[in-house]
């Protein structure tokens, strides 16, 4: 037993059996498109579009968004296939125990901290934006910028942290502090509240879209792909390709339907259904949003932390009753990301601490409340400093690049299984294999190159951190290598 041992198919049933005494199997189907759009439509399409057609793409955004839904697609199809064979908590960590070894899982479940952990810090900084503007122009109270904004940030492309003078955004860190404990109380309650805000998001975006849409000045989308600067990524089709990367982060979510297997009444069929379902609904929505966005205002006055109401603002005043509506519907919104990210986060902990490579207490479920509360906690807690120290830019960069590579491996993950085990039964079966895994790990792997030096470094150092973390506590506890408990271990 050693860095390279995969975990048996079996063993992975198994736990799942074991695993459905402790958590609740309470979410159907409509459930998960629900949780899956809840945790998709957020601070991407409301906050880091702007910031991506005012520095990447122009209007060409768009054609950004086609190019990350499609390696979403490629990915979604093979998550679908592992959600549905080893529907057990845990996501793209599990996968990787059963097909690429213990080393690899170790380092995608730290990885998916990136994609989860931080990406709730990046749509609480998001709700912060559209919440204090909110209080000030409909509550007339105006909160002091030391307390709303991130003390630390880093020049565009650069690569050292600079004090902003900011002391810490408050709203940030508060939001996932409530919504953290609320986690804790119970995930039944906070799935009904999901899906009520879920449809008030998806009314917002298309208020936004078809009243938008017919005050569209088509002047703005010319040119609709700005040419580049001399700088790769900064218009042209570089630009396209580095928007691309960078609005990858209206995307994730998604694969936050598979870390609930575990809480699915029945997953093999509900959870292709929440994966490819609410990234299809998204997708379109998305594309839209985009066109009436880029159509309404120049896309160089979107790089605002608002940007929905400069757009909606430019279409005039017969757009004004709009700005409200959005206000609430993003506030709501982005708070229901928040609350997926930081539900799915813990989920991950607990299979890494049941495989004993991370301590015992991230394991821990409430005896009566059914939640990991341990770990719900310690999540809580560094997501609220991130949120409060650091602004959206840097956050959501990193949290495409560690969700890029996720994913990439999650398609690599799909091939050497069909490859070692053919005859398992797959109750959804990627679709042209090994052509879709392997467009998917290209396209993942080509919106990383479009994200940058400074982010591809990030990366490194945190992965660093991670085979640091591994060799000092995982590698000496791992419950495979002690050969514990039943399952025989060795290639599934
Ligand atoms: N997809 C999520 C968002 O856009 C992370 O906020």
């Amino acid at each position: 037993m050693g860095i390279w041992s995969t975990k048996s198919i079996a063993r992975l049933q198994q736990e799942e059996e074991g695993g459905r005494q402790e958590l609740r199997r309470t979410l159907t189907g409509l459930n998960l498109v629900m949780l899956g759009v809840g945790a998709i439509i957020g601070a991407g399409i409301f906050v880091v579009t702007g910031t991506a057609a005012a520095q990447h793409a122009g209007p060409a955004i768009v054609l950004s968004f086609v190019l990350a839904g499609v390696g979403c697609l490629f990915a979604g199809l093979c998550y679908a296939e592992f959600s549905a064979m080893i529907p057990v908590a845990g996501s793209a960590y599990t996968y990787g125990y059963a097909t690429l070894g213990e080393l690899v899982a170790w380092l995608i479940g730290w990885d998916l901290m990136l994609e989860y952990l931080f990406a709730s810090s990046a749509v609480a900084v998001g709700w912060s934006g559209y919440f204090t503007s909110f209080l000030r122009d409909y509550l007339h109270v105006e909160l002091p910028r030391a307390l709303t904004s991130a003390p630390f940030d880093v020049e565009p492309g650069g690569h050292l942290l600079h004090a902003t003078g900011a002391v810490l955004n408050l709203p940030a860190a508060l939001l996932v502090g409530v919504i953290t404990v609320m986690l804790v109380l119970g995930m039944r309650e906070s799935a009904r509240l999901n899906n009520v805000i879920v449809v008030v998001k998806i009314t917002v975006v298309l208020l936004v879209i078809g009243f938008g849409a017919a005050h569209v000045d088509t002047a703005n989308w010319t040119p609709f792909v700005p040419e580049n600067t001399g700088t790769f990524g900064q218009f042209g089709w570089s630009g396209v390709l580095s928007g691309a990367g960078v609005i990858f982060f209206a995307y994730i979510g998604f694969d936050a339907v598979s870390t609930a297997a575990q809480e699915t009444r029945n997953p093999q069929k509900d959870l292709p259904v929440g994966i490819l379902g609410s990234l299809v609904v998204c997708t379109v929505l998305y594309m839209a949003m985009a066109l009436v966005m880029t159509g309404l205002a120049p896309h160089a006055t979107l790089n605002v932390a608002e940007p929905v109401y400069v757009a909606i603002a430019k279409g005039g005043p017969a757009l004004a009753w709009l700005k409200p509506i959005v206000g609430v519907g993003a506030i709501s919104g982005l708070a229901s990301v928040v609350l997926v990210m930081l539900m799915g986060q813990p989920r991950i902990f607990y299979a890494m601490a049941r495989d004993g490579l991370l301590p015992p207490f991230f394991g821990h479920v409430h005896p009566r409340f059914h939640t990991p509360h341990v770990a719900t906690i310690i999540t809580g807690a560094v997501a609220m400093a991130v949120a409060g120290l650091f602004p959206i830019g840097l956050l959501g960069e990193l949290v495409s690049i560690g969700t890029l590579f996720a994913f990439a491996v999650v398609c690599a993950g799909v091939l050497v299984l069909r490859y070692r085990r053919p005859e398992l039964p797959r109750p959804f079966r990627t679709p042209f294999v090994p052509v879709v895994p392997v467009l998917g790990i290209l396209t993942c792997v080509g919106l990383m190159v479009g994200l940058g030096l400074a982010t591809w470094l990030r990366l490194v150092v945190w992965m660093a951190l991670g085979l640091a973390v591994y060799f000092g506590y995982g590698h000496k506890h791992s419950r495979l290598a002690q050969g514990e408990s039943a399952g025989t271990g060795g290639a599934p």
